[in-house]
């Protein structure tokens, strides 16, 4: 398993301690940056991290501004890929189960790092269940490709 990791300067100081937790699962991680703290634009980095998820099949993301909420909106202009912005294991394992996620969203200023875990162990546990949810994901593909000439 892999994931793409990125995040503004309001998600930065969680980078780090995000990707222990996935390399301490025995999971790679690609960190996309930004490199320092310093102020910088989210839809660079929910961009950034969608593309590079995109382009690598089987994949993972994360990313992570103050809310989730402009680093996911971002990441979700990306087609072909559906970020999904969370908040706690239920929301995490549902983003899996239901909608197919590749990228797991949320905000350093809205859950601590225990929740934080119990995400990641959500996401990373829970398969796509198909059935009526792939219908639906379809779907979701479809406008893309109907916003997509
Ligand atoms: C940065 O201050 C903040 O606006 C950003 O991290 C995010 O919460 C936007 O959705």
């Amino acid at each position: 398993m892999k994931f793409y990791i990125a995040t503004d300067h309001a998600g930065f100081h969680y980078k780090d301690q995000v990707k222990e937790y996935l390399s301490s699962k025995g999971i790679e991680v690609i960190d996309l940056g930004p490199e320092t703290a310093d102020r910088v634009d989210y839809p660079d980095y929910g961009r950034k991290c969608a593309e590079a998820v995109r382009d690598d099949a089987g994949s993972f993301g994360i990313v992570i501004c103050g809310t989730g909420i402009g680093i996911s909106m971002a990441a979700n202009k990306v087609p072909g890929i559906r970020a999904a912005l969370c908040h706690d294991a239920y929301t995490a394992t549902m983003a899996r189960a239901h909608n197919d996620a590749q990228i797991l969203a949320f905000g350093e200023r809205v859950v601590g790092m225990g929740v934080v875990q119990s995400m990641i162990d959500a996401f990373v546990s829970t398969e796509f269940e198909g059935g009526r949810h792939e219908r639906r994901v379809e779907k979701i593909n479809a406008i893309d490709e109907a916003y997509c000439e």
